[in-house]
């Protein structure tokens, strides 16, 4: 099968009597014109019109069979598009096809829904026909965008010098946070494999191997619950160097995330330096460690304003050692009752006691709690809110946990039903100075905020120390929270895109590590010792990152779930629906497997 074009590629300039095209493609759309069969054909570049001619009586009544989707290869004269009848709305709208031979290379049954642009079909039913869904011109384009992002990655990466090296699927438990997917092994009954979140460990050993720049585009696997961001299989960019501080890895993540962005936005169009934020200071603004900053309503801190005011709600919050904060809807005021009812609603639901709000009028403040304050008070909140005439300020009174959790939600829920998130602007942020534990009181233990191999601030290592010998237990007494990590999370448009960290590479500080996170050294050796132990041989420093590819080519494409940039996404609920997986597995297997099931 000779092709000599692509169907989207034809031009006018293809134009000529000196040969003939042949297509190879899918029948998109007929009409039938009284005697003249027009067709649109498609491949993975676009449509072209070909042309079924009275003339040619045997071939227009062979073209009479084509039905949606079915596979022909057609041969014959491109010509220009008779004056009047040419489409301006496709790029090969100047010329049509003069089909001079066809062969159907196949049927196809009629498709459950149609091939286009903006499909009506519900998910569910384009997951289950995907190779149709797959056939759209919009997953076709962000599927091309997704390799144009991985090949301009793997160059860049390839000419800095990092290796791209695999490493194993079936392996052991890395701690990242989420539930494990197991995997059973024949060959040992009763033992199992886990599939990786993420290569750390290994990318870790490769640098005791003196491998220096490692990458690797790599599937990661994570039991957890999913959402619009959220996969059970997901792709990382994962890297590691030796000999590196947080600036240098952050300069390559820079450059190879500014090619890959420049590759599909157009060259130019990546921002540069980005900017860094302090994770206090990302929080106190913005209720997020992942901030928005395409668009204000910032926090603000009323604790000292409202402490010694007259709503008991708001004082006695900040008594109890909380903390008062709010944010300001520009033109909010014209929100109704029922819709500062429904926003307090659902802010119980994410957690709040309650979501207070002051509309601004030209006299003093409207709402239900105003006639609690002074109107000193009013006016000193109203100055802290920098808030104008008609806008309205919500509140939270509670733990900062709690209120920076619900204001940094409903400063984007705002902003979304609002529409204030301008079009076309690209924010990117590097989060840092994460705190490296936070403690469990449900568990009553410190966790670790990124995972246990994260170094620890040179200056910190005090407070570690300190905390080895005083007691690991109680938070009052050993102020692990005050801990910071040499961790960096990279931000686009209020979405963690990636992190990293600088590791600790020496075992005597990983030691330690685990024991504040009170993993018993038998545990830390049955889980990491392969790792402990490298690090006993000349570990160099070393630190990395992982860019999270699914959501960063997500947002390059514009599309609102990485489902829709990925060839076989999972539903919600972790189900192939074309392939049917997860699905039982005969007892034979089971048997060779030594697995007993209890049932569902
Ligand atoms: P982390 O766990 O932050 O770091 O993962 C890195 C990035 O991967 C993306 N991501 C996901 N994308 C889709 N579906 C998921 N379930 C999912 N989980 C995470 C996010 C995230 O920022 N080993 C460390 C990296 C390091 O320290 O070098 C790691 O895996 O965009
Ligand atoms: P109440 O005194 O409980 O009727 O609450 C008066 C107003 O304050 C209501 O609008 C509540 O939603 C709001 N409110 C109650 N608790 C809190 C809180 N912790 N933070 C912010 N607003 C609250």
């Amino acid at each position: 099968m000779n092709r000599t074009s692509y169907c989207g590629d034809l031009r006018a300039n293809h134009v000529t009597t000196a040969a003939k095209q042949t297509l190879l493609g899918w029948i998109h759309s007929r009409r039938d014109h009284g005697g003249v069969l027009f067709c649109d054909l498609r491949d993975r570049s676009g449509l072209v019109q070909i042309v079924f001619q009275p003339t040619r009586q045997a071939l227009l009544a062979q073209a009479q069979s084509l039905g949606s989707e079915f596979v022909v290869q057609v041969t014959g004269q491109l010509t220009a598009r008779p004056e009047g009848t040419r489409n301006s709305k496709i790029p090969t709208g100047d010329v049509e096809l003069i089909v001079e031979t066809l062969e159907i290379l196949n049927t196809s049954k009629s498709p459950p829904f149609e091939i286009s642009e903006y499909s009506e079909a519900g998910e569910d039913v384009r997951l289950r026909y995907r190779y149709l869904d797959l056939r759209r011109p919009p997953l076709q384009q962000n599927i091309r965008r997704r390799y144009e992002v991985t090949k301009t990655i793997r160059r860049v990466l390839g000419d800095e010098g990092f290796l791209e090296i695999e490493t194993p699927f079936l392996t052991k438990s890395t701690p990242e946070g989420a539930r494990d997917f197991l995997v059973p092994s024949r060959m040992t009954p009763g033992s199992f494999y886990a599939l990786p979140q993420s290569p750390q460990l290994f990318k870790q050993i490769l640098m005791v191997g003196g491998y220096d720049k490692y990458f690797q585009i790599v599937r990661c696997f994570r039991d957890e619950d999913l959402r619009a961001d959220r996969q059970p299989e997901f792709t990382q960019v994962d890297l590691e160097m030796s000999f590196v501080d947080e600036q240098q890895v952050e300069s390559v993540v820079e450059r190879f995330v500014g090619a890959a962005f420049e590759a599909i936005l157009g060259q130019g169009a990546f921002p540069g330096a980005v900017p860094h934020m302090s994770y206090d200071e990302a929080m106190n603004r913005f209720g997020s460690d992942a901030p928005d900053m395409r668009y204000g309503m910032e926090l603000a801190d009323f604790s000292e304003i409202v402490k010694t005011s007259g709503f008991q709600v708001f004082a006695k919050t900040v008594a109890q050692g909380g903390t008062v904060r709010g944010i300001t809807l520009p033109a909010g005021g014209s929100l109704s009752r029922k819709e500062t009812d429904d926003l307090t609603q659902w802010a119980n639901t994410m957690g709040a006691k309650g979501l207070a709000w002051l509309k601004w009028t030209f006299t003093g403040a409207d709402s239900p709690i105003a006639k609690f304050f002074q109107p000193g008070e009013l006016q000193s909140i109203r100055e802290k809110a920098q808030a104008n005439e008609g806008d309205i300020s919500f509140f939270v009174a509670d733990s900062p946990g709690v209120a920076f959790k619900v204001l940094g939600l409903l400063r984007r829920r705002l902003a979304e039903s609002r529409k204030l998130i301008p079009a076309g602007q690209w924010k990117f942020v590097w989060i840092e100075t994460f705190p490296s534990f936070e403690w469990d009181g449900d568990t009553k233990r410190w966790n670790a905020v990124h995972h246990p191999f994260t170094s620890p601030h040179a200056e910190d290592w005090a407070i570690l120390r300190q905390a080895v010998e005083g007691g690991i237990g109680d938070p009052t007494k050993t102020p692990l929270d005050q801990v910071r990590a040499r961790a960096y999370d990279l931000v686009l448009n209020g979405v963690e895109i990636g992190g990293g960290s600088i590791r600790i590479h020496r075992s005597e500080d990983q030691a330690l590590i685990f024991k504040l996170l009170q993993i018993p050294p038998e545990t830390a050796q049955l889980q990491f010792g392969f790792l402990l132990e490298a690090l006993e041989y000349g570990a160099p420093p070393h630190g990395g990152f992982a860019l999270g590819l699914d959501r960063f080519v997500a947002l390059l494409c514009g599309e609102p779930s990485i489902r829709d940039i990925i060839a076989f996404p999972k539903t919600q609920k972790g189900l192939d629906l074309m392939s049917n997986a997860p699905s039982p597995v005969s007892p034979f297997q089971l048997r060779e497997l030594g697995i007993k099931t209890t049932g569902a």
